[in-house]
């Protein structure tokens, strides 16, 4: 039985490279839906050319891309989720998931994942300076007290994404696999 993930990007430079996160789902088996943040979805919409645009992204998923809530009186027009990757996830994203904020579709559905026991990983990509701020670690913990995987390589977590000096980000090293390593197995 295919299993469905949603894939919640949001806007920090990996967002760019949504097409590595995604066929690395789909090769354990996962039908992935991708969902930006509305921030990562102007990007996006600006990538025309370079393979990670919005058209490609729907074809490679074979679902539409969603950025924003539907309407009340239209129907969902993604499959209910079983598991939840946040990747890449802002500073902002997750201080405001943390705290409750659910202002976009993506926080919606990564607010509401924590209280439908959904398994959900998320994967920062941050700077050493913004992982300084106060806020960081407070999040983090809040979230790990809920139960989501958050893969910041700590004292508590012995892989996933150490924060870069600034401007010395290496997309092309975000660890896209052990993100997809995190989630549940789907059976075949
Ligand atoms: C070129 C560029 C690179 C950015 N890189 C990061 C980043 O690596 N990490 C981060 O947390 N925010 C980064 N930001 C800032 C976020 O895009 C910004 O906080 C945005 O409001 C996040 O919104 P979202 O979390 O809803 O996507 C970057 C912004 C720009 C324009």
């Amino acid at each position: 039985m295919t299993r469905t993930l949603y894939l919640i990007s949001s806007a920090a430079p990996p967002a760019r490279q949504a097409s590595t996160g995604i066929r690395a789902a789909q090769a354990r088996g996962w039908d992935v839906c991708l969902i930006l943040t509305p921030s990562a979805h102007r990007w996006a919409a600006e990538d025309l050319a370079a393979g990670d645009g919005l058209g490609d992204l729907e074809a490679l998923t074979g679902h539409p891309i969603r950025h924003q809530y539907k309407l009340p009186s239209h129907q969902d027009v993604l499959p209910a989720p079983d598991a939840i990757l946040s990747a890449p996830t802002t500073l902002q994203t997750l201080t405001k998931w943390a705290d409750g904020h659910a202002d976009t579709l993506a926080l919606g559905l990564l607010t509401e994942a924590l209280g439908l026991d959904l398994p959900v990983v998320a994967l920062p990509y941050i700077n050493a300076a913004q992982a300084r701020h106060p806020a960081l670690p407070r999040a983090v913990a809040t979230l790990r007290g809920a139960g989501v995987r958050v893969l910041l390589h700590d004292d508590h977590e012995p892989v996933g994404f150490t924060p870069h000096r600034p401007k010395n980000g290496n997309v092309d090293a975000y660890p896209w696999q052990t993100a997809v390593d995190a989630l549940p197995v789907v059976a075949p």
